[in-house]
């Protein structure tokens, strides 16, 4: 049993000790390689981290630290000559009882507004940010407004079903809820909330491998919720796949996942290290330099070999939770584990599209991973075009999802018009999610919200909708 006292001696880069769980944990070996910058452990140097961890992982997660971390366990009498945590720099959240009322959020932007001013700053951040000078992100916001519809009048619209199918599943609308992990810093109640909310709507959701709770736990507060509401429109979740470059870890994952009851998996292919995303680099320049370290020492590596990409393209790699090294050939033991449907997320021209069918892959979504990994990256429109264009057979034979700067119910339907099958919608989820919880999850999916039927576009996207899906006749 480790001493309190002892503890709280190791608070400097030099020797940095944790306590997680009632375990003490040497972390100063990775300091420098957590992703999210060594200020965040050097906070907490000395201390108990539980409650900053849980935030962002689950407990389990302790077990990717690297080897021989574990010191072993704190003895409890001694837990009050521990370290406080170093508080934040960063300004904290506002009450949300200064928030507007929901019922005054009529478009996706009235949520973000919202986030921002519920958000600490530094989520805001993780949330908004972008890669490099944001290009990317800008390009899928502005790109579903550069075509126009061509809409036909006097249809009886009296009627719409604007539902359809997911890997299967019937689904009442066109867009799902994206993939997106640490919900814990956008609000406590984390995925299990949005979950809640998802499932009072009937809607379709794809839970991320780096989420704040575990599979598991996720799947349950799904199932809690799910039997409150009945089966009347049941929501399906799906789960999205990191591949850990160790393979007996993946196929590990992939079978938690298959034994919790997701539906299929959604293999994130456009990230082997994760983009230079800048706001999140100077927000941690900050805080290094609030914490006294002067500049945020990387490791220093050869050029060539070894994870040689991350330094190049200014990005960062996630040691053992990130593989880079996966290819075409790993999807053969990828679906052996998961005996499943596997839709790839990231595909961003017509080859790998069709080489994807070639591999055949259920489905493939067309995503820069919201503009936040490759700068200057293609909008799912322009890889949908490109496709229609030289291998439209592509969407014949796979469902191909898009998301990317998709905000109200008219992107929507312009991409359900060129071919998709369905819409995956990311931040307006996360905005709502940080300014009401689940009612906001609710709220931006309500009809008279911000998505399929808002306002004076309804006439328009109802008559489109139901005579362009089949004819794809938009441009
Ligand atoms: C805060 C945040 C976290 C995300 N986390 C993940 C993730 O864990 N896995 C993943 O495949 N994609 C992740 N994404 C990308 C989304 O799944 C999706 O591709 C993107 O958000 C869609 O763009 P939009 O936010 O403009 O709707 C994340 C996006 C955001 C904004």
């Amino acid at each position: 049993m480790l001493d309190g006292a002892e503890v709280a001696k190791h608070a400097t880069r030099e020797s940095c000790w944790i306590v997680i769980d009632s375990k003490v944990y040497d972390v100063t070996s990775f300091l420098f390689r957590h992703p999210g910058g060594a200020a965040i452990l050097l906070r907490q140097a000395g201390s108990d981290a539980t409650a900053e961890f849980a935030k962002v992982h689950p407990l389990d997660y302790v077990q990717e630290l690297p080897e021989g971390s574990c010191l072993g366990p704190l003895d409890p009498k001694t837990a009050t000559s521990l370290n406080s945590p170093k508080p934040q720099p960063s300004r904290e959240v506002v009450s949300t009882e200064e928030l507007p009322h929901p019922s005054l959020c009529v478009t996706t932007g009235d949520f973000e507004a919202a986030a921002k001013s519920a958000l600490p700053h530094r989520f805001w951040t993780y949330v908004s940010g972008s890669a490099n000078s944001g290009l990317s992100l800008k390009g899928n916001l502005d790109d579903w407004a550069r075509i126009r519809f061509r809409p036909r009048v006097l249809r009886n619209v009296g009627t719409v079903d604007m539902g359809g199918s997911i890997l299967g599943h019937k689904t009442q609308f066109p867009f799902y809820v994206s993939a997106m992990g640490t919900m814990g810093n956008i609000h406590p109640g984390a995925e299990p909330e949005t979950v809640r909310g998802i499932v009072r709507k009937g809607l379709h959701g794809v839970i991320s491998t780096a989420s704040t709770k575990t599979p598991d736990e996720i799947m349950d507060s799904y199932r809690r919720e799910q039997s409150q509401v009945g089966d009347a429109s049941p929501s399906v979740l799906f789960f999205q796949l990191y591949l850990p470059t160790d393979r007996e870890k993946a196929v590990a994952l992939i079978k938690r996942a298959k034994a919790a009851g997701y539906q299929g998996i959604w293999l994130t292919v456009d990230t082997p290290l994760l983009g230079k995303r800048t706001a999140d680099r100077r927000l941690q320049a900050i805080e290094a330099l609030s914490m006294g370290l002067e500049q945020e020492q990387t490791p220093n590596r050869p050029i060539g070999g070894e994870n040689s990409l991350a330094p190049a393209f200014g990005g960062r790699d996630v040691p053992g939770q990130l593989s880079p090294h996966t290819t075409w050939e790993d999807l053969k033991w990828i679906r052996d584990a998961w005996q499943g449907p596997i839709v790839l997320k990231g595909i961003q021209c017509a080859d790998d599209a069709k080489l994807a069918m070639e591999h055949g892959c259920e489905g493939i979504l067309l995503s820069n991973h919201g503009g936040r990994q490759l700068h200057t990256a293609p909008s799912a429109l322009m890889t949908l075009l490109e496709i229609r264009t030289y291998c439209p057979e592509v969407l014949d034979k796979l469902e191909v999802y898009v998301d990317g700067g998709l905000r109200d119910g008219a992107d929507v339907l312009k991409a359900i018009c060129l071919g998709a099958t369905a819409v995956g919608v990311g931040r307006p989820y996360l905005y709502a999610l940080a300014a009401y919880g689940s009612r906001g999850i609710e709220r931006c999916t309500d009809s008279k919200s911000s998505m399929l039927r808002f306002g004076v576009l309804r006439v328009t996207l109802l008559t489109t909708f139901k005579y362009c899906r089949k004819n794809w006749r938009l441009l």
